[in-house]
């Protein structure tokens, strides 16, 4: 039985893999139906629109069905912390859902966000780590504290469609946000775009640094597969050259817990990190991503997000056929 929380976990010839898998059934070539007459539920902590639709529509089109599961809403408000004393507010506890879900379905996917509370617990996956403890079926990170391995995947799809097969050039981008956002998808991205082999820059501000264990792991990953990472903090100039701008913002470690101290600190950054017509005349005509949702004129212009140069929603739709090839792998026969 296989997990998957974290591309981490998979090697660069099974991303790879996935990668081929998705293109073939956004082509319509795989027709596979591994869930014909079975059931993925779908555990949502947090909102969602493109994961929740894509993965529905997905177990739909492998030929299952989905439970749709919102605990403290349509289901019991849940408890994951082993050993404790359940006299507080939650009401079920994650080892026996896990296990019951398990009973009616051949995967569980699971959706929850950092609470933006405590660093050093939320950057264990604390949530995530007690579905799999538990679960008796493949577990699927639909975004965790720390990783959304289904972004990624899809993001490296929309890369190798638009880019073609080989090492990029690839600018990820801090972006100024009103408020401070979770590490997963930076994390994420980075991450599958050094297992990939690509070039990757990383532009954000002072005191904005990702977790330095996964730096460290995404630099080996960078240098196993040929090729590179390079940290800045100089925003222009990381643009040039770039084939790939990917926007997102995320939150300061330093701030952690303290929302008030993170606003105060970004807003120096308001208008120096938006992505704009400007920086992407530096690059190499690069392609823009981000994961959406966006907010435009804030992160990224209308101009940009507009322009011919913008895949946001390729890359929103390839949500779709990636998670159909992870579905497809960890349910085929
Ligand atoms: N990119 C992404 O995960 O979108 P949702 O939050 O709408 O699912």
């Amino acid at each position: 039985m296989r997990d998957f929380l974290t591309t981490g976990d998979w090697s660069r010839a099974e991303l790879e893999g996935l990668i081929d898998s998705a293109l073939r059934f956004k082509r319509g070539d795989e027709q596979s139906r591994p869930l014909a007459g079975r059931s993925v539920a779908l555990v949502f902590f947090n909102p969602s629109l493109r994961t929740r639709a894509s993965m529905q529509v997905g177990i739909f089109e492998l030929g299952g069905g989905a439970v749709v599961l919102e605990p403290g809403g349509t289901s019991w408000t849940l408890e994951h912390r082993d050993g404790v004393v359940m006299d507080g507010d939650k009401t079920e506890h994650v080892a026996e859902f896990v296990r019951v879900l398990g009973r009616y379905c051949a995967g569980i996917g699971v959706r929850t966000f950092a609470a933006l509370k405590n660093w050093e617990e939320e950057r264990t996956d604390p949530v995530l780590a007690a579905f799999a403890r538990y679960s008796d079926v493949p577990v699927i990170n639909l975004e965790s504290a720390m990783h959304h391995p289904c972004q990624s995947t899809a993001d490296m799809m929309t890369i190798r469609e638009k880019l073609g097969m080989g090492r990029k050039r690839v600018l990820m981008t801090w972006a100024w946000h009103p408020k401070p956002l979770p590490m997963a998808v930076p994390n994420s991205f980075a991450l599958a775009s050094a297992q990939m082999g690509h070039d990757l820059v990383i532009a954000h501000p002072p005191g904005y640094e990702l977790d330095e264990e996964l730096i460290a792991e995404i630099e080996r990953q960078a240098r196993a597969q040929g090729g590179s990472l390079t940290l800045t903090n100089e925003v222009a100039e990381a643009f040039d050259g770039a084939e790939v701008v990917y926007a997102k913002s995320w939150g300061s470690k330093k701030f952690y817990g303290a929302t008030d101290e993170d606003v105060k600190a970004r807003a120096a950054y308001r208008d120096s990190w938006i992505v704009n017509e400007d920086k992407m005349r530096r690059t190499r005509e690069a392609v823009f991503m981000h994961c959406l949702p966006v907010r435009r004129n804030v992160i990224v212009t209308d101009a940009v997000i507009d322009s011919a140069r913008s895949v946001v929603i390729d890359e929103a739709e390839n949500r779709l056929h990636a998670q159909k090839a992870v579905m497809a792998k960890l349910f085929g026969k």
